[in-house]
């Protein structure tokens, strides 16, 4: 009987459910979009339960539009926006607040004063992340601060946490499994990355008790199975996970020490493999958890944009200069230049390698002949640039100097946008056939617990070069654009209303 792997992958704006079969080539796929809240500025929530029911639409209709009959469904691989945080009842299966977004800076508050109380070292040596909102830890403590009853009801053991994997996973299992994988936890803030296990002192500092917390696996392992009324019937075994943007490393074939990809989603995350090194960054990278799989545990360096794609997603629905994201490409290359126009979209606060929670967005270099094509434009550039500040980060600390990037995610189809990439890095930017990365990483992971594929060699075989761009700007033209975008950088983060 044909078999084939499903992967689940909850993003940031939506979900999708896409069937792949053993040549790792996509069969099916159904997407939902679900709501954002914004309860106040920089804010960003959203609710776990319609996660969760857009997850059972997507998979229905993945399964009926496709007829495949879901016995044939060999195994499921999860992946996930990484550091959402949802905090849920155990006995009821609700959750008590909204899911805190990665994106969210409603904790940046709670990151000073553990800042001011000196626990950064201790942190960066643990977890290979710095305080920040970004990650779990603080959103957690924010929950049971901020939720009456919570503090005490965590006390006793009734309520667990996840990131949003390990909801889904509790969901599709009845509450039977509770379970996260190494790469997501290594985004909590929780998480020792060098012991591989919780840590009492950072739990302490947050406040959270270890009750809560999921039990860690391997990103390659069968860790239970659908309850069947949640899938056609069939009891299919969960067997893979990894936060999205380590499933993209893993789907691009990045398995040797010193293979770099850049996934261009709602943000932008830069991630280098570094073998079984853990590498410490001087230049504001994180060290983190690439998967851990076949008893060992690879690491990678990690550049994280936090508003990529969501940028021209802010350009159709925020300020409806598009009707769609791909439009961006047609009026950017309208326009043979942005004139001097720059956009920082520092909308919640700046990544690597600035690490300003109170940085927020800004325009410059406004003309009354500035048109809608140049603002485009200018967005689509801001991506690049904030590339280009990762890549430089990146090479400083590893030492290596970038030959070729590999692109993939949403905006990676924009021809404009990945050109204008290698012209402002000065190198090859390749795209491969199948841009699915995330989903096919988890697809692979899941794959290669239940025996659809047997070792990572044959799936390095898959992968398969698609386009790629070269570079065409020269060296000077470069490196004015970019000095300028620095002027720019420093001009959002000095400002202050
Ligand atoms: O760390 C956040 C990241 O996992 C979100 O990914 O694809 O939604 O930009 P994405």
């Amino acid at each position: 009987m044909k078999k084939y792997i499903m992967a689940l992958d909850a993003g940031t704006t939506s979900v999708r459910a896409m069937i792949f079969d053993e040549n790792g080539s996509i069969v099916q796929t159904s997407q939902k979009e679900f709501k954002q809240y914004f309860p106040n500025p920089g804010w960003v929530e959203q609710d776990a339960n319609e996660i969760w029911a857009s997850i059972l639409a997507v998979i229905a209709d993945a399964l009926s539009t496709s007829e495949i009959e879901p016995q044939k469904i060999a195994g499921i691989g999860i992946t996930n926006q990484r550091e959402t945080a949802v905090v849920w009842d155990r006995h009821t299966g609700h959750p008590i607040y909204h899911a805190i977004v990665w994106q969210s800076r409603q904790t940046a508050d709670i990151c000073k004063k553990l800042k001011d109380k000196g626990y950064d070292q201790m942190v960066r040596s643990k977890t290979g992340l710095l305080i920040d909102a970004y990650f779990s830890g603080t959103k957690v403590k924010w929950i049971l601060d901020h939720v009456d009853g919570a503090r005490e009801k965590a006390a006793n053991g009734e309520l667990l946490f996840g990131t949003i994997d390990t909801w889904l996973i509790w969901k599709l299992s009845g509450g039977r499994v509770h379970v996260t994988d190494y790469t997501n936890a290594s985004r909590t803030l929780m998480f020792n990355i060098y012991d591989l296990k919780w840590d009492g002192e950072l739990l302490d500092m947050l406040g959270v008790p270890a009750k809560m917390l999921p039990e860690v696996h391997a990103s390659s392992e069968v860790y239970g199975k659908t309850i069947s009324y949640h899938f056609f019937g069939e009891e299919v075994p969960i067997a893979g996970i990894a936060g999205d943007q380590q499933s993209a490393l893993f789907g691009q074939a990045c398995y040797d020490a010193g293979m770099v990809k850049n996934t261009y989603g709602t943000g932008c995350f830069m991630l280098m493999n570094t073998g079984e090194k853990a590498v410490h960054s001087k230049n504001g990278l994180l060290t983190t958890i690439a998967w851990g799989l076949e008893g060992e545990i690879t690491y990678a360096l990690e550049g994280s944009i936090f508003v990529a794609g969501s940028a021209i997603q802010w350009l159709r629905d925020g300020l409806r200069m598009l009707k769609t994201s791909p439009e961006s490409e047609n009026y950017a290359v309208r326009v043979k230049s942005t004139d001097g126009v720059y956009l920082v979209p520092a909308f919640v606060g700046l990544g690597t390698p600035y690490w300003d929670s109170d940085a927020r967005g800004a325009m410059f270099g406004l003309t009354r002949g500035t048109t809608k094509e140049h603002f485009i434009r200018a967005a689509l550039e801001s991506l690049a640039y904030q590339t280009k500040d990762v890549v430089n980060a990146m090479e400083e600390d590893s030492g290596i100097k970038l030959k070729t990037l590999r692109a993939d995610g949403g905006a990676s189809l924009n021809n404009f946008l990945m050109q204008f990439q290698s012209d402002i890095l000065g190198v090859p930017v390749e795209r491969p056939t199948n841009n699915e990365t995330t989903a096919l990483g988890a697809a692979y992971l899941a794959g290669l617990a239940v025996g659809v594929w047997k070792d990572r060699s044959e799936i390095a075989t898959i992968w398969k070069r698609g386009k790629i761009f070269h570079v065409q700007m020269g060296v000077e033209k470069r490196n004015t654009l970019y000095s300028g975008w620095k002027k720019a950088v420093e001009a959002t983060r000095a400002f202050k209303p």
